[in-house]
């Protein structure tokens, strides 16, 4: 596998480099600007800019309209896949914190997408049952408690249509992912049963991006 002569794997990223690209591919109006600049108080967990360009480049690609996302923050991933729903779409987007929740409907306002995407209050277990009614939908991503992604990736799965995609965040769990813990366990599961449902991959972003396509 990691034999010394194959440069599989090998990363040849520099902050410098990162930034560069970034700038060139993945530029901030104000509305993303507002919403990645994470206020005192509150983690800044959210995905880089170029994750999230690729769960929104991805949507586009599905012609994604229903979708749904678990982990809010402040909204920076939801404008950027907001802003990829083809007509009439929308985004149903989970927080389980009020006040990042309150935070995130200024951001998605401020960004012009509000009309967009309804922010829900709560525990994603007790959620995602409220909205099995908009199924099926074209893609679930999963940035939200690891403990229970392999819970969130069932809900996806079972309530994605055909060739709907799965996306999950910090897949390489902090690189903790092979351990003996409750939320290496439901990590490893979610990993398990994407691959036994979808064509898939753990694309490797910093923290590790999984993205499965429902067979
Ligand atoms: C944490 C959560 C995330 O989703 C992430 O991308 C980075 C960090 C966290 O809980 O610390
Ligand atoms: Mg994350």
């Amino acid at each position: 596998m990691a034999d010394s002569d194959s440069r599989t794997g090998t990363r040849y990223t520099t902050p410098e480099i990162l930034d560069y690209v970034n700038r060139v591919h993945t530029p901030h109006d104000a509305g993303l600007a507002q919403a990645f600049a994470v206020p005192e108080g509150i983690p800044a967990i959210q995905v880089g800019p170029s994750d999230g360009k690729l769960l929104a480049l991805l949507l586009r690609l599905a012609h994604a309209t229903k979708v749904v996302e678990v982990g809010t923050l402040v909204g920076y991933s939801a404008i950027l896949m907001a802003r990829a729903l083809g007509p009439g779409g929308h985004l149903w987007s989970i927080e389980f914190e009020p006040h990042h929740a309150e935070v995130a409907r200024a951001n998605l306002a401020a960004a012009g997408v509000a009309d967009r995407v309804t922010v829900l209050v709560g525990a994603g277990r007790d959620v995602l049952p409220t909205l099995a009614g908009h199924a099926p939908f074209d893609a679930v991503f999963i940035d939200a408690d690891k403990v229970n992604y392999d819970h969130y990736g069932r809900w996806a799965i079972e309530h994605l249509r055909t060739g709907g995609l799965v996306i999950g965040d910090n897949a390489y769990l902090f690189g903790e992912l092979l351990d003996d813990s409750d939320r290496g366990r439901a990590m490893r599961g979610f990993h398990e049963l994407v691959a036994a449902s979808c064509d898939s991959v753990c694309a490797p972003t910093p923290d590790g991006l999984v993205v499965g396509i429902k067979r």
